[in-house]
């Protein structure tokens, strides 16, 4: 068992100092934490994680730095798989909501750990296959899938979860046209439909209300349920997905009884033999104190209650459950490390606090007014004496990565970790302002090893094109 001692700062992170003290990391649910499992304060006063010391980490490879904890990861990664075990009698199978943060390492570890994979593009099918996710266990999801995506899905042997009619059109017919070729594998497809369950988060990532681009909407479920019960599509089940970062456990409650009614019709009145359901993602972490999103178990266990419930009362056979969380399994296993510069003192206003970094690694704030705590790395014990507004380095005034945090004094040089930033960070990066795209690491037991490069200038350029007669 492993003790998370000498305590992070009480008066920064509360909550969960106070519950480490006695708890194994096993235990803990790492979407609940503020910082990543292995975080502790060091003898030298810095923040260390995963065994390394964070200053040191950026002194080797450089600001701003993205810190992933591998125990953080793989601990999420058993809680799901467990509580599955625990609480559901039928088979089911936790899925990695990749858009959250798609590259080799994180989708190499979901796969080792027996989870399967949610892709959105092309993009994500190839870091998938290429991290050794088993085909079978890819669902591809989208709701304007072009048509070279589908085809790469298929030659894959993907599972496609067909969000429209449009879709359903195209792959009908793309499959027809391939089913004369040898190598021609009968496409798996799921059907994602708009459960019209309202939740409480950001209206941008609600996706589960009648009002959404995504999925078919109930009205038109029986004359998609009678269109693919005459194509040659494999149609394994159904999907729902409600929408991102809840802390309330009552709609993914109450998922089980909409999507019931569905599987009953499909097979009574269309002859659909389905066998999987798709739940979907959700489930939420803790950004600031105040954030209390249910446990990894409590989640589960509530989805594995709705659904049994549900088909028990329907008298219909437990499905394969799926669900697809992203968030609540990468965003709490990660940091940045910034590197602080210049300060600006409004007086009787606010003091800025400049970074090396800001909307271009993290646009979470900036597009949904997402809130986030930090610390100073390289002096973790000293004296909370200042409010002050931490700001990205971008041309933008919106580009405010936290405000009004209370910090130590700081100088520039300091070290500003930022915590959460595992999900929706690196997937949502971009280039504004032509910054290279910071580097990012994983660590372990002591040992860290880079996960993805840093972006030099010349990566900037690599895909700029001068036509001949624009040049001198
Ligand atoms: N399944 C589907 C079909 C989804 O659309 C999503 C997220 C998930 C699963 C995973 O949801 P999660 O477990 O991560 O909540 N960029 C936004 C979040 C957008 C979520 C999009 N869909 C943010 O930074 O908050």
């Amino acid at each position: 068992m492993t003790t998370v001692l000498p305590r992070l700062r009480a008066e920064t992170i509360t909550a969960n100092s106070l519950k480490n003290i006695t708890s194994s990391l096993d235990s803990l649910s790492p979407n609940q934490q503020l910082l990543p499992l292995t975080a502790i304060v060091n003898p030298r006063d810095r923040l260390e994680i995963g065994g390394c010391d964070v200053v040191e980490l950026v002194q080797r490879y450089g600001s701003p730095l993205y810190i992933l904890d591998e125990v953080s990861l793989r601990t999420a990664c058993q809680q799901y798989r467990d509580a599955f075990t625990k609480h559901y009698q039928g088979r089911s199978q936790v899925l990695y909501a990749s858009k959250a943060w798609s590259c080799l390492a994180v989708c190499a570890i979901v796969g080792a750990e027996g989870l399967g994979i949610d892709v959105v593009s092309a993009g994500e099918i190839l870091t998938a296959l290429r991290a050794e996710v088993a085909p079978s266990l890819i669902y591809f999801h989208g709701n304007n899938k072009s048509v070279d995506e589908l085809s790469y899905a298929l030659e894959s042997g993907c599972t496609i979860v067909v969000d429209n009619w449009h879709e359903l059109k195209t792959l009908d017919h793309l499959t027809k046209e391939q089913s004369l070729s040898t190598s021609f594998i009968e496409p798996r497809i799921m059907l994602r439909l708009t459960p019209g369950i309202e939740c409480h988060t950001h209206e941008y990532i609600q996706t589960g209300h009648i009002d959404s681009k995504f999925g078919f909407d109930p009205n038109e479920i029986e004359a998609v349920f009678a269109y693919v019960s005459e194509s040659s599509l494999n149609c394994v089940g159904i999907h729902a997905h409600i929408g991102s970062q809840i802390f309330e456990l009552q709609p993914h409650q109450d998922i089980g009884g909409v999507m019931v009614q569905w599987f009953k019709l499909a097979g009574e009145k269309y002859s659909l033999k389905f066998s999987e359901l798709n739940i979907g993602g959700g489930l939420g972490i803790r950004y600031v104190e105040s954030d209390d999103p249910p446990s990894i178990e409590d989640w589960v266990k509530t989805v594995c209650a709705g659904v049994t419930d549900a088909f028990v009362t329907a008298g219909l056979g437990l499905p394969k459950l799926l669900c697809e969380p992203g968030r609540s399994l990468v965003g709490s296993t990660c940091v940045t490390a910034y590197t602080i510069g210049g300060s600006k003192t409004v007086p009787d206003i606010r003091t800025y606090i400049t970074v090396d970094g800001g909307m271009s690694d993290n646009p979470r704030p900036i597009t949904y007014q997402s809130k986030y705590r930090a610390v100073v790395a390289n002096r973790m014990s000293a004296p909370l004496s200042q409010t002050v507004t931490i700001a990205g380095k971008h041309c933008e005034s919106g580009d405010i990565l936290i405000k009004d945090i209370q910090l130590p004094e700081t100088n520039a040089g300091d070290i500003l970790v930022v915590f959460g930033t595992g999900a929706y960070n690196y997937s949502m990066a971009s280039n504004y302002n032509r910054l290279p795209k910071p580097a990012a690491i994983i660590v372990e037991g002591g040992e860290s090893s880079l996960i993805i490069k840093r972006e030099t200038r010349e990566d900037l350029l690599r895909q700029d094109c001068l036509p001949e007669r624009l040049r001198k």
